[in-house]
């Protein structure tokens, strides 16, 4: 498809969440290989970032972030390692909070997360157990299924549905968090790095679950092919503690980075912080660290230089 159809194909999804709720628009998700249950209907606004800086010791990771996720919308986060990117889904979670500015969730928000660690199951579980909760019927939205069946659906099929977790490839065990996630009945899907090491068939079974669900979700991912399909907005972490809010899907996120930053757009980066260097942020640094900072030599002679700059100010 080409980048008008593909945005005009974005938009479509944020006009028919309505659509993507009613009865009849589930009525053929039976034939998914991967449905996710859609949670309580969203209001206007799901996520408001307003504003939002964060910084870990002196190094600025986000500064003066916006955006507004709508109902429908399905948000692609894309940036270097060490960027931020899953520091923001703590920020969203509220295990990390904004050192200024704010998140604001939609009330009938519920979010369903798994983190890019994978850390949260037991390990001496099998596949099976672990997703079925020893139950031979899951529950799937307002749907009934075999759970092995379900099981299935990513992947794991006869002996495999045994294995314990401690066994398993990161490919594997990621199947599993999704298979964990996606039955939960959430509206807001935080979906940190889920291509990673997916096979063909299962990411191309994410992407067709994705784009009928009748939610949100923001998904850090490298794939930009997976991103091309099912994000409607792109928050772009560009460098220099600035993220980029875009309305449209990874291409023409490309082809808008490619106008504003011409040459320098393609140029391959690592990722580069602002520091704390301004008198403003500085002194906030300094008395947040009180002494122990001034004993740093580095410190004690920028204090001395900036009282002489001051002093001589005064003198001119
Ligand atoms: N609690 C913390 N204290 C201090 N530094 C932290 C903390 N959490 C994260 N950082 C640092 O903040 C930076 C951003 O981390 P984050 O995990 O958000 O990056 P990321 O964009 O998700 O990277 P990746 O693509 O590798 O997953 C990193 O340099 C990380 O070491
Ligand atoms: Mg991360």
């Amino acid at each position: 498809m080409n980048p008008k159809g593909r945005h005009a194909k974005s938009k479509a999804r944020i006009n028919s969440y309505e659509n993507l709720l009613s009865q009849e628009a589930n009525a053929k998700l039976s034939d998914l290989q991967i449905y996710i249950p859609p949670g309580p209907r969203l209001g206007d606004v799901v996520i408001e970032a307003k504003d939002i800086a964060k910084s870990f010791d002196d190094r600025i990771l986000v500064e003066g972030m916006n955006f507004t996720l709508p109902p429908g919308g399905i948000i692609g986060i894309v940036g270097p390692n060490g960027a931020g990117k899953t520091t923001l889904f703590k920020m969203i979670t509220g295990v990390e909070t904004p050192d200024s500015g704010s998140i604001k969730l939609g009330e009938t928000v519920k979010l369903a997360h798994v983190d890019q660690t994978r850390e949260q199951l037991d390990d001496k579980k099998t596949i099976w157990e672990t997703i079925s909760g020893n139950s031979d019927i899951i529950k799937i939205g307002s749907r009934e299924m075999n759970s092995r069946a379900y099981v299935a659906r990513f992947n794991f099929t006869g002996a495999d549905q045994s294995k314990k977790l401690e066994v398993l490839s990161g490919g594997e065990r990621n199947r599993v968090n999704l298979a964990m996630m996606l039955k939960e009945e959430a509206n807001v899907l935080l979906l940190d790095e889920p291509t990673n090491d997916l096979d063909v068939n299962t990411l191309r079974a994410l992407e067709e679950g994705l784009l009928n669900f009748a939610g949100c979700a923001v998904v850090v991912s490298h794939d930009r092919w997976f991103l091309d399909r099912v994000a409607t907005h792109i928050l772009a972490f560009e460098g220099e503690s600035k993220v980029y809010w875009f309305e449209g899907n990874y291409s023409e996120y490309e082809a808008d980075r490619k106008k504003r930053l011409g040459i320098d757009a393609d140029q391959p980066h690592r990722i580069k912080y602002r520091h704390l260097t301004r008198i403003k942020d500085f002194t906030a640094y300094f008395f947040c660290n009180g002494l122990r900072l001034y004993s740093d030599p580095c410190v004690k002679h920028f204090c001395r230089l900036y009282t002489v700059i001051n002093v001589c100010g005064r003198i001119g």
